[in-house]
């Protein structure tokens, strides 16, 4: 907080930061000295005053900088499951074209499992990008399932075993209300491109009127600070975690654990690698608490963001596009990747370069407060 900018400014009464015409032509009304004493008083008045002023509006930009919402715990009990055999029975197969304009064909639920593109056993359920066929000329078939259940508010634990990546690819596991978007929003709990090895990007997307340039207590680095649609080609605002946070590297060590609380108070996500979960994550029936595991990777505050009316009716989605709107641009696709000739070109001959293009869940677990 700079209080020095009101000070002179706005409401100094030193005769050398006001106008050149006063400083030099100055006229005895101007002198404090030639004053009377009634004059001084007023004077002296006044500047107690505007001091007075100056003080009370610093320390209300100061409360406003300041402000934080309040994460109290709250009462949370397991509303949904997604695990085992039946993981994939809770999801619907997008099968419509990429909306994202990628290099991809999304198939329907019979045509992934006559391909293995999706598998579900006891332990996990594996969705993949099609790593068989030689020379996929339409797109490359892969997957796009996206949960019945739609929630509005709950503390979503996302168990993962492997993070798709390579060239070409553009994974994510993501909520939003496809119906309805981007009125009801879009939080992109794990998103990445190509090799995967930047750290995972989490960010919501919304309408107008949703900034983060408030009190954050994060972990992560704070990308844009809107998160409107409209700004930044639809960067939505973001915070991207360590290189170990996604990919190679995540899935080396077990994968983990992301947990996302999504509540009027704000949304906030952590990640705990499998070596390091917490007690209450690490055991199959305690209810996870996310007041006892320290500051989040990703915080968004409700501070200049109603998150009740601009997330809501979400639904749970796993994909892996190719090329697209993201993993095809220039400054990931060759810049910070190097990978060769054009993304279609490299997706549709290349069948080997997508057998780690695949997601492996052991469960996703929804709880909401009672
Ligand atoms: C299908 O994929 C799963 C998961 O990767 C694998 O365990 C299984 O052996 C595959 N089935 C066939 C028939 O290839
Ligand atoms: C942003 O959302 C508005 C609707 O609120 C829509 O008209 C506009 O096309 C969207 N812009 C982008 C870049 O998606
Ligand atoms: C919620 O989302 C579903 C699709 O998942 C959609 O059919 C429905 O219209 C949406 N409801 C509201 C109230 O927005």
């Amino acid at each position: 907080m700079d209080l020095s900018r009101f000070r002179s400014t706005k409401f100094s009464k030193d005769p050398a930061t006001t106008s050149d015409s006063a400083s030099h032509d100055v006229s005895p009304e101007r002198q404090p000295s030639g004053w009377s004493l009634r004059k001084k008083l007023i004077f002296a008045a006044a500047v107690t005053a505007a001091a007075v002023i100056a003080v009370v509006i610093g320390a209300v930009v100061g409360v406003k900088v300041n402000r934080y919402p309040d994460y109290t715990p709250l009462n949370y009990r397991l509303v949904d499951t997604y695990q085992g055999k039946s993981f994939f029975d809770k999801f619907d197969y997008f099968s419509a074209e990429d909306p994202t304009h990628g290099f991809v064909v999304y198939v329907d639920s019979i045509t992934a499992q006559d391909f293995n593109l999706t598998h579900a056993s006891d332990s996990s359920a594996v969705l993949r990008v099609d790593a068989s066929t030689p020379n996929a000329i339409v797109g490359r078939n892969s997957v796009r399932i996206e949960s019945k259940a739609t929630y509005d508010t709950g503390l979503f634990m996302f168990d993962i075993v492997h993070t798709p990546y390579g060239c070409g690819t553009w994974p994510a596991l993501w909520l939003t209300d496809g119906y309805n978007w981007p009125e009801n929003g879009e939080i992109d709990v794990l998103e990445s491109t190509n090799g995967g090895s930047h750290g995972n990007e989490i960010t919501l997307h919304s309408t107008d009127g949703c900034n983060m340039d408030v009190k954050r207590k994060l972990t992560g680095e704070a990308v844009f600070q809107s998160c409107d649609n409209s700004t930044h080609g639809n960067a939505g605002c973001g915070v991207i975690g360590h290189p170990t946070t996604y990919g190679e590297a995540m899935n080396a060590n077990g994968g983990g654990v992301y947990a996302l609380e999504l509540r009027a108070a704000g949304v906030r996500a952590w990640f705990f690698p499998r070596d390091a979960l917490p007690a209450d994550i690490a055991s199959e029936d305690r209810i996870p608490d996310p007041s006892s595991w320290g500051t989040a990777l990703a915080d968004f505050p409700s501070t200049k963001c109603d998150i009740g009316s601009h997330f809501r009716n979400q639904s749970i989605i796993a994909n892996i596009a190719l090329c697209g709107e993201l993993a095809a641009l220039p400054q990931y696709y060759d810049h910070m990747y190097n990978c060769p000739a054009t993304c279609p070109e490299f997706v549709a001959e290349n069948p080997d370069a997508f057998e780690e293009a695949y997601w492996e869940f052991r469960s996703f677990k929804v709880y909401q407060a009672t």
